[in-house]
C-alpha cells in the first residue's frame, strides 16, 4: 500500500459535501479515493459521480458510488483526480493511465479540481514524466511531426516520442475514446502554457496531458499526514 496516496485520498474527502456531483478521476490514487468515498456513501452521504474512464466507472460501481452520465448533469461541483507530475504553479502532467481526454473534459467542466498525489509527483519543472498526447490514428506520422515542431518551438530541447503499447504486447493501446497515445519524453517542459497552446492547435491532437489553470487544490499525502495547498484564482 502507498501510504502517501492513501493519506491524500483520505484528505480529499474533506472537500466533498452532501449533495455534490463529483468528477471521478482515474488512476490508482483516484481509485483509493473511490473506496473511501464508497464508505461515506454506505454511511449515508448522498453524492453522484461522473467517471472519467470505463475503469473508474467499474471501480465506482464496486464501491457503491452512484454514477451519472456526463450529459445528464447540470453542474459538477468538484473533481478529484490524481496526476503524474505537479509543478509549483499547479500545472500538471496527466495521462499516465491513458484517460487524459475524459479527465480534462470533466476537470474543465468542474467548478473546482482537487488533485491527490504522493510526494514523488511534485517537481520543479514538468517533463521528466513523458507527456501523454492523445491522437487520432489517422495520419499519425504527420501529427507526430507537428507535435515535435510544437515541442521544439516552445522550448523543449529535445523530445523522443513513442506510440504507447498495451502491456500484454497485443499492439497499440487504444483509449476509451478510440484514439492512440503518443508519449513525448521531453525531460523538461520549460514553458508548459506555451507548449499546451501549440499542441492544442494541431488537428490530429485530440488532447494533451498538460493541465494548465485547472487544479485549485493539491493534496500531497505524506507518510503520516496530508499537506493541503490551495491556489487562489482571480
Ligand atoms: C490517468 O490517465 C492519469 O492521469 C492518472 O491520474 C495519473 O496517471 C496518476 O495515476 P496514479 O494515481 O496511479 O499515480
Amino acid at each position: 500500500m502507498n501510504v502517501g496516496k492513501e493519506n491524500a485520498a483520505m484528505a480529499a474527502l474533506d472537500f466533498v459535501e452532501d449533495g455534490m456531483t463529483l468528477g471521478l478521476g482515474s488512476g490508482s490514487t483516484a481509485e483509493i479515493f473511490l473506496e473511501r468515498l464508497g464508505e461515506r456513501v454506505a454511511g449515508g452521504m448522498k453524492v453522484q459521480g461522473v467517471p472519467t474512464s470505463q475503469r473508474t466507472a467499474q471501480v465506482a460501481k464496486e464501491h457503491g458510488v452512484p454514477l451519472i452520465e456526463p450529459d445528464k448533469v447540470e453542474s459538477i461541483q468538484l473533481t478529484i483526480d490524481g496526476a503524474d507530475e505537479v509543478d509549483p504553479q499547479f500545472s500538471l502532467i496527466k495521462g499516465g493511465g491513458a484517460c487524459l481526454l475524459r479527465e480534462k473534459i470533466i476537470a474543465h467542466a468542474s467548478e473546482r479540481m482537487v488533485v491527490i498525489v504522493d510526494p514523488s509527483k511534485m517537481v520543479d519543472t514538468l517533463g521528466a514524466f513523458a507527456l501523454p498526447i492523445e491522437v487520432d490514428p489517422f495520419a499519425m506520422a504527420l501529427t507526430a511531426e507537428k507535435i515535435y515542431a510544437a515541442l521544439m518551438k516552445s522550448g523543449c530541447s529535445d523530445a523522443t516520442t513513442v506510440l504507447r503499447q498495451n502491456k500484454d504486447g497485443s499492439g497499440p493501446l487504444i483509449t476509451d475514446g478510440g484514439h492512440f497515445i503518443l508519449d513525448s519524453e521531453c525531460k523538461k517542459i520549460p514553458k508548459p502554457a506555451e507548449t499546451a497552446h501549440l499542441l492544442s492547435k494541431i488537428p490530429g491532437v485530440m488532447e494533451h496531458g498538460l493541465f494548465i489553470d485547472l487544479a485549485d487544490v493539491i493534496i500531497i499525502g505524506e507518510t503520516d499526514h496530508a499537506k493541503v495547498m490551495e491556489l487562489a484564482r482571480e
